[in-house]
């Protein structure tokens, strides 16, 4: 177990600076989300899944038949654009920000497989992509936050002051989002889910605008086989780090 009067102490070390960005780019199904909540609780921080304003904005043309068959309409998606509006709402609860189309919570809706098989070719597209890249960085205005997503630390705050970029093997990585959508219920296969995750991964690094790269500056993770535990360990040790320069 973390000490919690070392996480404290730490939290306190951090807050006396300056707030700062927190900048978490990676494959699909790295985990990158869980990490992220974590260290946002630790900081006092704001949590943002960037990946949920695509998601969101997926769901739209999903249900405003801005895809047919296999193919975006994108020139109809690009004119309708100034009527997505896709915000986030603070649940008290959970302490965590939900993700709103339109004024409407679609927290649940945005995570289901039927999202995921359209997610990556709706995010290639240039006129959206810079929408939600300007919602992103006017949320980091005050900085103390803490966002994921595939082009953070690229694209959305190249002057973050800690990027990390986090990576695990294809096979693990299917296998933690297939457990986390059996245990919600949902009727899905190991196999749709792997194929989803490596057909996400070449969508996502291959695309022309934003590809998913680690930026020069990004310290990797790999977290094929660390705990969540292990992993904020890590990371305290390079807040020590940072600290201490
Ligand atoms: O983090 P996620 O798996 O929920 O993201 C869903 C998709 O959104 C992902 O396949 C690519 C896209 N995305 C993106 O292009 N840029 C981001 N900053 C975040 C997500």
């Amino acid at each position: 177990m973390l000490n919690n009067f070392y996480i404290l102490n730490l939290f306190k070390r951090v807050n006396e600076k300056k707030k700062i960005i927190i900048a978490i780019d990676g494959y699909s199904s790295t985990g990158k989300s869980t990490f992220a909540k974590e260290i946002a609780k630790m900081l006092g921080y704001t949590y943002i899944d960037s990946g949920a304003m695509y998601r969101a904005a997926t769901l739209y043309c999903l249900e405003n038949n801005l895809i047919a068959g296999d193919k975006i309409k994108t020139d109809e998606l690009i004119n309708d654009l100034d009527n997505i509006d896709i915000s986030f709402q603070y649940n008290s609860g959970s302490h965590l920000f939900e993700t709103l189309l339109n004024g409407k919570n679609v927290e649940e809706k945005i995570r289901t497989v039927y999202v995921s098989n359209y997610v990556s070719p709706v995010s290639k597209i240039k006129e959206l992509r810079e929408k939600m890249v300007a919602i992103q960085r006017n949320m980091g205005k005050d900085k103390g936050i803490v966002m994921d997503g595939r082009d953070i630390g690229t694209v959305v705050f190249p002057q973050a002051d800690l990027k990390i970029f986090m990576t695990a093997s294809a096979h693990i990585r299917a296998q933690r989002r297939y457990d986390e959508l059996i245990e919600k219920g949902m009727d899905v296969s190991f196999k749709e889910i792997e194929n989803n995750i490596l057909e996400r991964d070449r969508i996502d690094s291959g695309r022309e605008i934003s590809p998913l790269k680690k930026a020069d500056d990004a310290i990797a993770l790999d977290n094929s086989n660390i705990s969540i535990e292990e992993q904020m360990k890590w990371l305290m040790n390079i807040i020590e780090e940072k600290l201490t320069k």
